[in-house]
């Protein structure tokens, strides 16, 4: 059995975000996001769940700090609610504030490093269009400076935004996420103005985050294969899947333009009308890392000439189609296993796709890579002890956790891993019934039980190593 070590400035942590975990949704003066208000509208979300209480995080939060110190975390990535510290669109709530200033003091006091997200999802439901409205961005930019003049002293790692590709294009385009919308339109108009607020926080955090500060961007990825490799369409439907999907956030990001192949995808859909003079010198600030998410690749199929492809009513949620231009494309099945998500399960995409990253975007630029997310949900069996004896999970933390190894022995700057998630948590449209955490809650007793993956991880995180199975 072969142990792979990772190297010496590598850093294990965990990720969860603000809306999944928090719960005390109506608390020390916290207003509804667009996700409260989305969770209320009938057939949005499975059961009906919502993030009311979801983990009760807010109220048990050292609880959970001193968990991840038992599991020895060397960091964790969590997010801010921006309806929690600019509730209504209005004042800056003090209470609000306090709790991250908390969280932060506690997370330094386990030694644990803090890695704040400001946008993963939860906009302020009183902000007038949304991420439709060009504005947004500039209200982004206002709250990113106000967290950084409060925590920036002691919180050194920052990340604007969350995978805009879900805040913008599933949530405007494909209306699976709020605000619920199904106009592709709006879903490009929303892609351009997070991709500018990005820029603008960028900026925001800058100005008054001290140098020593590390501020980038989480993206989603998937890593598109043609379901046929001899198929010019399949070539095509994965050329599109990846402008779409991948290049349309990070060309901009690291290139200052939108690629020339997917503004054609895409014409006639209205983006230059939202893109004025100067947006893209501000999207392509320098930044100091790029954060990975990855969970599954895909393959894909179809032809321009057959019309739009149905869209999968796996959840019995889906109304609109994110694959803004290309919504021909269609996904096939491969002969892979899969999660309880209907994810295929694919390690080495991870690899190819952090290879890629490097030699096209990062590399160049000089900056590093983390995986800010990787995980799974699983069909869980508590034992009576509310254990669970995770074995799959453990593999997929394993290959994927061999598969970053793997791009770092071909020259990849990788210097962290974040597991999704530390615990079970609010999945979206999905609730309560997809588990992602290494640890289970109880959403009844609210009680944490560590599963078989977060013993796994935990001894990855002392040696520092990951053996083979
Ligand atoms: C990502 C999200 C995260 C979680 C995982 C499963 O897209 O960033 O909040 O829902 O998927």
């Amino acid at each position: 059995m072969t142990t792979h070590t990772f190297p010496d400035n590598f850093i294990w942590g965990s990720a969860t975000a603000a809306y999944q975990i928090e719960g005390a949704a109506q608390e020390d003066g916290r207003k509804d996001s667009i996700w409260d208000v989305f969770c209320r509208v009938p057939g949005k979300v499975i059961n009906g769940d919502t993030g009311d209480v979801a983990c009760d995080h807010y109220h048990r939060m050292p609880e959970d700090v001193a968990l991840m110190k038992e599991l020895g975390l060397q960091t964790y990535r969590f997010s801010i609610s921006w309806a929690r510290v600019r509730p209504d669109d209005a004042e800056f709530n003090p209470k609000g504030i306090d709790f991250y200033s908390r969280l932060v003091d506690e997370l330094l006091e386990a030694g644990i490093r803090p890695w704040a997200t400001l946008y993963h999802w939860d906009l302020p439901a009183a902000i007038p269009g949304g991420w439709t409205n060009r504005d947004t961005a500039s209200r982004f930019a206002e709250y990113a400076a106000k967290m950084a003049e409060t925590l920036g002293d002691r919180c050194k790692d920052w990340t604007t935004l969350n995978e805009p590709w879900c805040s913008s294009f599933l949530s405007y385009a494909g209306g699976e996420h709020a605000p619920g919308h199904t106009d592709p339109r709006e879903g490009l108009a929303a892609g351009h103005h997070l991709l500018l607020a990005h820029g603008l926080g960028v900026e925001a955090l800058r100005a008054s985050l001290p140098e020593d500060t590390n501020v980038g961007l989480t993206l989603n990825f998937t890593v598109p294969d043609p379901a046929d490799p001899e198929s010019a369409n399949d070539r095509e439907a994965a050329r599109r899947i990846d402008g779409i999907m991948n290049r349309f956030f990070l060309d901009p990001v690291f290139r200052g333009e939108y690629p020339a192949d997917v503004l054609e995808d895409i014409a006639g859909l209205g983006l230059e009308e939202h893109i004025a003079y100067g947006d893209l010198k501000k999207i392509n600030a320098p930044l100091d890392f790029l954060g990975v998410n990855y969970y599954n690749g895909g393959a894909f199929t179809g032809s321009p000439d057959e019309g739009p492809a149905a869209q999968g009513e796996a959840n019995g949620l889906r109304k609109g189609n994110p694959n803004i231009g290309s919504e021909w494309v269609q996904g096939v099945s491969r002969d892979l296993p899969r999660t309880d998500m209907e994810w295929e399960i694919q390690p080495d995409g991870l690899r190819r796709l952090l290879v890629r990253l490097h030699e096209e975007y990062t590399g160049p630029a000089g900056i590093p890579l983390y995986v800010t997310e990787n995980g799974c949900a699983m069909p869980d069996q508590p034992d009576e002890n509310g254990f669970v004896q995770d074995d799959d999970r453990v593999e997929y933390l394993r290959s994927h956790l061999l598969a970053t190894r793997q791009a770092i022995e071909e020259g990849v700057d990788v210097r962290g891993y974040f597991v999704w998630s530390l615990m079970d948590n609010f999945e979206w449209a999905w609730g309560y019934e997809k588990r992602f955490g290494i640890v289970r809650v109880d959403y009844d007793s609210l009680v944490r039980t560590p599963k078989a993956s977060a013993q796994f991880f935990s001894e990855a995180i002392k040696s520092n190593a990951v053996k083979e199975a």
